[in-house]
């Protein structure tokens, strides 16, 4: 592939935590990054560290779950950096609660976000991919969906996004497109901050506490993920579909 030809990558929610890691890993390795989340100026801050190191990337601001306005964010990528060929669904929302004190509207903001989201986004972007021969498509599971308490809605969407990774990777195959999930378990961001305050304690305290349970005895860093999916991501990962990877410091099932 010659300069010309770089490939353009489309990372969903990294304005922050493991999307911006992601996004600054993808662009470190040569790809143009189309870095989308809900606020476009949210996401100056991973766009100019990109470009701060030499490397190509436009903020896109854009709602996962809004069609329309997922349509247009992929025809701004295809206007501005040329036809995308990797796909990462990594905007992700948490809306814990007991099953008895969930609200409906928790759980559908949930399933919209990480579900709806990923798949509108691969049904934008796959044409693309098809009619370049080449895609790549990671889907970010959890370690939820092997079952956690409070997060009836989140697991259930991680689970399904499982589900949905290895059809695509059965649908998709035969036009040189993978897919596949990657499964984080505890990661130090925004996210597992708001948990941590959610149910009253320090971040550093809940980081310890998880570490204690993790054979790595760390919890993980967005770099940790961004590392995996650059790997799925790769030139190289073509045999490499439908695939879980639990990221997690030790092993789960
Ligand atoms: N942090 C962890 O321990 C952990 C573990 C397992 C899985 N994950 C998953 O990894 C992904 C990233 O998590 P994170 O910890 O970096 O979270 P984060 O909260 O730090 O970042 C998520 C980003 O997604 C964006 N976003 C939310 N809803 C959106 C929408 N509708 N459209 C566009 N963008 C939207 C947010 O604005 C935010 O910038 C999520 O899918 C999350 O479920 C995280």
């Amino acid at each position: 592939m010659s300069t010309t030809d770089q490939r353009v990558a489309v990372v969903t929610g990294a304005a922050r935590g493991i999307g911006a890691a992601t996004a600054v890993r993808l662009a470190a390795e040569g790809r143009a990054v189309a870095v989308i989340d809900l606020d476009e100026a949210a996401c100056k801050d991973t766009v100019e560290k990109i470009t701060a190191a030499g490397g190509k990337a436009i903020a896109v601001g854009a709602d996962v779950s809004d069609e329309a306005q997922v349509e247009a964010a992929i025809a701004r990528v295809v206007a501005e950096l040329g036809a995308p060929t990797i796909l990462v669904n990594n905007a992700g929302v948490l809306r814990d609660n007991l099953l008895f004190k969930m609200s409906t509207s928790d759980w559908d903001t949930v399933l919209n976000v990480h579900l709806r989201g990923s798949f509108l986004m691969s049904k934008a972007v796959q044409k693309h991919m098809v009619d370049a021969g080449f895609g790549r498509i990671v889907n970010l599971s959890s370690s939820s969906a092997l079952g956690n308490r409070g997060q009836a809605n989140y697991s259930a969407a991680k689970a399904g996004l499982q589900g949905f990774t290895k059809t695509l990777a059965i649908e998709l195959g035969k036009f040189g497109i993978t897919a596949n999930a990657v499964a984080p378990g505890f990661i130090a961001t925004d996210m597992t901050a708001a948990t941590a305050a959610r149910v009253g304690m320090g971040f550093e305290e809940f980081k310890a506490a998880a570490a204690t349970q993790i054979p790595v005895a760390r919890v993980g860093e967005p770099d940790d993920i961004a590392n995996a999916i650059a790997f799925f991501t790769g030139e190289a990962a073509g045999f490499v579909s439908g695939q879980v990877l639990y990221v997690a410091g030790g092993p789960l099932d």
